[in-house]
């Protein structure tokens, strides 16, 4: 059997490649080393840990927020396990939903580890079981990212975890030890923090969410605050002491300094992720890896190799999903001959916390740097009438359009369903919107939304309910 493409890693990149080349009239096939498909997303990344988040903010609601609202449930008690199996039937329905896709579109799949020995061969070596040689005119790599390690941390994913092992703790841990104030700490953090953990997180950097609009984060990190959370910030781990009943961490400023030792029962390492590419076999076939580990390509897709393509966590560029997803529909029409593209300048990114932390486009300290004249309209959802009935006024949307022209260069919002508020924001910049755009839109009452374009009216002045 020869292929058009052969796609290694069924994440949100591959399998998606793989359905729209299907679509497109292509012999498609997959391989994939997990037992099941969706890759880290699905599997251990943002299927199971919004399962969680969202389990847990109901849990803190019924404990804490209902009686104000009129609702007496009395004190309601954790059952984790049950919280745990959940989880788990959203993610089996969310993997065997890519199994159906797959199925349904004539894609075929392999399990197992593949290697590429030459361009055109893929080499699939099951657990067990004999390894075939499979033929193809393009190989598609979407092997994704694994965790970053933290040298003198090692994981155990019992008492020191990866997000993978914070997802599955048996029991909610007394004190919860964060190193790293990046999307994983925050989100992950959460959840714990409102099943009853003590979480302390400790970031090298002198901010939270580095890269995110610094008055944004600096707002989220006051609302956090007042969550409970505690924050060590420019602060460095140097070693986490397992010989005890009880972990002993020894951090430092991170510009140098004293040491000081910190108890936890739990540490969750989350310093960020790198490309995955181990066992593929790419300096054998000469496919070029930058210094940071990332498969180089160039604007199609393509590596130095012909026939040889790559997307996803494991190129340049946000680690996120979606971002995936899109160069997967694009790979796919490009490799069918068709025009791919992905405007790398309008892709959202969310923490998935209460209140939520949206993004798209440009923040305030790129504008700055790049010398761009800009203005900000922001609204608070204090004076939104639907964050005010809902009991979740904390936050704001912010939007910064350019100073001459009017055009939306970038939109950040903190505040409850953020993530979905922030899709008006994604299709406005996709068609060039100024704010006056949204400002003129229509946008329904009592919405959350209608904080959008009054932040939009902002820019000029104009807002009406503040
Ligand atoms: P992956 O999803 O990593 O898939 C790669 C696949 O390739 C894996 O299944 C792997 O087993 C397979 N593979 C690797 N090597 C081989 C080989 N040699 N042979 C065969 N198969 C192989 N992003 C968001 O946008 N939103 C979120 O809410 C979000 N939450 C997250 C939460 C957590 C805890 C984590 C860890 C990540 C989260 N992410 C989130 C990031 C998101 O998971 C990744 O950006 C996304 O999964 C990348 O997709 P991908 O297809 O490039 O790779
Ligand atoms: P991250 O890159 O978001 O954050 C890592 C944080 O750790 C940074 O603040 C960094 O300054 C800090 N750090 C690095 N080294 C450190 C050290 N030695 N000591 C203390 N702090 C240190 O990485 P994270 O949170 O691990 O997430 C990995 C990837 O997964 C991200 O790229 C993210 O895009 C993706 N993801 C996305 C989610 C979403 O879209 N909602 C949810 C979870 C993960």
């Amino acid at each position: 059997m020869s292929y058009d493409l052969i796609v290694i890693g069924t994440g949100p990149g591959g399998y998606v490649a793989a359905i729209r080349a299907a679509q497109l009239g292509l012999k498609v096939a997959v391989v994939e080393k997990r037992a099941t498909h969706g890759g880290t997303c699905l599997n251990v990344g943002c299927i199971p840990s919004k399962a969680l988040l969202h389990t847990s903010e109901l849990f803190e609601e019924a404990g804490h927020g209902f009686a104000g609202m009129g609702i007496r449930v009395g004190q309601p008690e954790l059952d984790l396990a049950a919280m745990h199996a959940f989880k788990d039937k959203g993610v089996d329905g969310n993997v065997k939903g890519v199994e159906f896709l797959l199925k349904k579109n004539k894609v075929d799949a392999f399990h197992g580890t593949a290697s590429i020995p030459s361009a055109g061969r893929v080499l699939v070596t099951p657990e067990s079981g004999e390894p075939q040689t499979l033929e193809t005119k393009n190989i598609l790599i979407a092997t994704g990212s694994d965790v970053a390690r933290l040298r003198g941390v090692e994981i155990d994913e019992q008492r020191v975890v990866s997000s993978t092992g914070a997802l599955t703790l048996p029991e909610v841990p007394k004190r919860l030890l964060v190193i790293g104030a990046g999307v994983i700490g925050l989100e992950l953090g959460s959840v714990w923090k409102r099943l009853g953990a003590e979480v302390l997180v400790v970031e090298y950097l002198d901010r939270i969410l580095p890269g995110l609009d610094g008055e944004t984060s600096n707002a989220f990190q006051r609302v956090l605050g007042k969550q409970g959370f505690s924050f060590k910030l420019g602060t460095k781990v140097t070693g986490v002491d397992t010989s005890g009943p009880v972990l002993k961490v020894t951090v430092e400023p991170s510009a140098g300094g004293e040491a000081e030792v910190l108890e936890a029962d739990v540490v969750l390492v989350a310093i960020g992720r790198v490309p995955y590419t181990a066992g593929l076999g790419l300096s054998e076939v000469g496919v070029e890896v930058n210094a940071r580990g990332q498969v180089v390509t160039d604007g199609h897709y393509k590596t130095n190799v012909d026939g040889i393509y790559a997307i996803g966590d494991v190129i340049a560029g946000p680690m996120l999903a979606h971002k995936a997803e899109d160069e997967g529909m694009a790979v796919a029409e490009i490799l069918a001959g068709r025009a791919g593209h992905v405007n790398y300048g309008v892709i959202p990114s969310v923490v998935y916390t209460a209140p939520e932390l949206a993004s798209v486009g440009q923040n305030e300290e790129e504008l700055k740097a790049a010398g761009v004249d800009y203005v900000v309209g922001k609204f608070p959802f204090t004076a939104n009438g639907r964050a005010k009935v809902n009991n979740t006024t904390d936050g704001f949307v912010k939007v910064l359009a350019d100073a001459k022209t009017d055009r939306v260069l970038g939109v950040h919002i903190l505040g409850a369903d953020a993530g979905t508020l922030i899709a008006e924001a994604a299709v406005a910049m996709e068609f060039g919107a100024s704010s006056e755009d949204i400002a003129r839109t229509c946008h329904a009452h009592p919405t959350l939304s209608e904080a959008v374009k009054e932040a939009a009216l902002a820019v000029e002045k104009r807002a009406i309910h503040m």
